[in-house]
């Protein structure tokens, strides 16, 4: 349990990765205003069934008025807010394909939920944040742009793209005690993921051999390395990224 809790917004808080978040982080004592395109009440009732405190927000991240309401809600219903989890993202639904196959439309599509979605949320926290007088903002990237996969440009891309945003915002924000880092999870058996027949056969087997532990990964792998970055023992780490993908790439 942490000492001091803090007020945590989670996007894409419904499913996978970042439902398995939610439940860790109110597992560590903190407040969570779970949210995603419905308000995710199954993640808050098993939040308020292990004893913890939370709350259902339904905001879709592309959308800026739905964004800044979620930040409003969550300061409302639980006081503050002081740490955001940017998680919702475009993946299990991505079939692979050559990229002269995937068109400028495709790539806007994803570049809108995993870029602009989660510098939107970014905006909406920090004035707050700065006014609390600091925070924490977690982005969850991928393994891909350390790796450089083949058939996913548009999401390795805009996984690049977030590796950038989280050292340059960590550098920007550094003098108002926000600290920004990333957690990069490998391929990982989240419910969209297991939904997809052509992922999992194209890419379960191939990740888990080029592990050093080799095994499938699941969402409650991630959860760790998340808490972590919420917690006091990282309060001197900033802009950094950590892979938590059983050891498939070292950086
Ligand atoms: N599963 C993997 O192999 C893997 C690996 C590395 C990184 N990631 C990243 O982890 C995150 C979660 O992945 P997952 O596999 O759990 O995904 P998922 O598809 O199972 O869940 C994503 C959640 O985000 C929500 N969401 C999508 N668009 C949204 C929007 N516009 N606004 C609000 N919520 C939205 C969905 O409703 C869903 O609940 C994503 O950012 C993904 O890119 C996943």
């Amino acid at each position: 349990m942490e000492k001091q809790p803090k007020r945590i917004i989670v996007t894409g808080a419904a499913s996978g990765i970042g439902r398995a978040i939610a439940l860790s982080l109110a597992q560590q004592g903190h407040w969570v205003a779970a949210a995603d395109l419905k308000a995710p009440q199954a993640t808050v009732d098993a939040i308020v069934t292990q004893g913890g405190r939370a709350l259902a927000i339904a905001a879709d991240v592309t959308d800026g008025a739905q964004v800044r309401a979620m930040v409003a809600a969550c300061i409302d219903a639980l006081g503050g807010l002081e740490g955001l989890v940017n998680n919702a993202g475009m993946y299990s639904s991505i079939v692979p394909r050559p990229f002269e196959q995937i068109d400028l439309q495709q790539w806007r599509q994803l570049f809108e939920v995993n870029v602009f979605g989660l510098v939107t949320c970014c905006q909406a926290v920090v004035p707050h944040m700065k006014a609390a007088g600091g925070g924490r903002i977690v982005n969850i990237i991928s393994g891909t742009p350390f790796r450089g996969i083949p058939f996913m440009l548009h999401y390795v891309a805009s996984k690049g793209a977030v590796l950038g945003i989280t050292r340059s915002l960590a550098r920007e924000l550094g003098s108002a005690k926000i600290l920004v880092n990333g957690v990069a999870p490998g391929f990982t058996l989240s419910e969209g993921v297991m939904d997809n027949p052509v992922q999992l056969e194209k890419l379960r087997e191939i990740s888990k051999n080029a592990r050093s532990l080799a095994r499938d990964q699941v969402p409650a792998d991630v959860v760790g390395a998340v808490d972590f970055f919420m917690s006091e023992g990282s309060a001197f780490i900033t802009g950094q990224t950590l892979l938590v993908d059983g050891g498939a790439h070292f950086h």
